[in-house]
């Protein structure tokens, strides 16, 4: 029988600080307890809506409360943390500690999948926290590229946790006595790709360049693109990046007119950082309006960025068609 390394052996290897290792196994054990809470479904009534708005003025469902507080509540007690941002909270909290690390997550990833029995997910950044005095906003707008570790947790046929720390992209997957073992070494994306993930029913909302390489890749062999594309839109990000890192493609949620005085809909400190971050480290690409996200030097910290991140060389396409306007 094969025998897997667990998370703990595998953090103990790598050159992470013991703070740093700290952080990542509390958000782990976080994620295997939200695991179950998102497993139980209607049986713990933990489905439907919360009754509430948060600061995105998005309809907040129980979930997106509820797992948002077992995140907050277990980094405030993680000794290395001096502060988290979430997209359920409109402001950053400090834990009243000084230095070590600073978290910030979306505890639930694909609110509209919860009630649909649809995998959704949980994402997280890990940033430096400032020397000598408690973190402000501020000091947690820092590049993605200054992201200590980051990686997201999925809840799907099974629930996997997928990291980067200082290198290197692995997947451990949650065994039925609540331990992280590592089932996926170095994962990698593979250059080429006829597999985009788009919401269509924005396409009358895109602008020109979107428009002109998602129409490539429709007129298939023919087309510019030079091949058939397949398309896939779970409508949790975890889940469609996920599927990239395990086979290759392209997700894309670009400006559109809709609002046209958002960038985006994704947020760029919780969501597009530590994803991109994942693609980049498995050798793939990710980028915002052309230049590449993890520079993006964030000036608000629920702001959101357009994002198209996966298999390098249609990223690069699409990048050509904003160069080009
Ligand atoms: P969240 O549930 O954390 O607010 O994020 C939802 C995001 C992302 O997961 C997904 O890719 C996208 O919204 C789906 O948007 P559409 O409903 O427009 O397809
Ligand atoms: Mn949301
Ligand atoms: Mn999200
Ligand atoms: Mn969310």
């Amino acid at each position: 029988m094969t025998t897997f390394v667990d998370l703990t052996a595998w953090l103990a290897a790598e050159p992470a600080d013991a703070a740093l290792t700290d952080v990542v196994q509390t958000i782990a054990a976080t994620c295997a307890r939200i695991s179950r809470v998102v497993a139980s479904g209607a049986l713990s009534g933990s489905l439907g809506a919360a009754g509430s708005i948060n600061v995105q003025d998005e309809e907040q469902k129980k979930l997106d409360v509820i797992t948002n507080d077992m995140l907050s509540e277990a980094l405030k007690a993680c000794g290395p943390v001096a502060g988290l941002a979430s997209e359920e909270m409109e402001e950053v909290e400090p834990t009243g500690r000084v230095g070590g690390y600073l978290v910030t997550f979306d505890p639930l990833d694909g609110s509209s999948n919860i009630d649909v029995n649809v995998s959704v997910g949980t994402i997280f950044s890990v940033l430096p926290a400032p020397a000598g005095h408690a973190p402000v906003e501020a000091d947690f707008l820092r590049q993605g590229r200054d992201q200590v570790a980051a990686g997201y947790a999925v809840y799907g046929p099974q629930t996997m946790l997928v990291l980067t720390l200082a290198s290197g992209v692995n997947g451990f997957t949650l065994d039925a006595e609540g331990r992280w073992l590592l089932t996926h070494r170095a994962i990698a994306i593979k250059a080429d790709t006829a597999e985009f993930a788009i919401n269509m029913s924005n396409q009358r909302h895109w602008a020109e360049p979107v428009r002109r390489y998602i129409d490539g890749c429709l007129r298939g062999k023919d087309g510019p693109r030079g091949k058939n594309f397949n398309m896939r839109w779970v409508a949790s990000m975890v889940a469609d990046v996920h599927r990239i890192l395990m086979r290759g493609g392209i997700f894309m949620y670009p400006w559109d007119a809709r609002e046209p005085d958002k960038p985006g809909k994704l947020r760029l400190m919780y969501e597009a950082n530590p994803m991109s971050l994942l693609v980049e480290r498995a050798g793939g690409k990710a980028i915002g309006d052309g230049g590449d996200i993890l520079d993006v030097q964030p000036t608000r910290l629920h702001q959101r960025v357009p994002v198209a991140l996966g298999s390098a060389n249609e990223v690069e396409a699409v990048r050509a068609e904003m160069r080009a306007g």
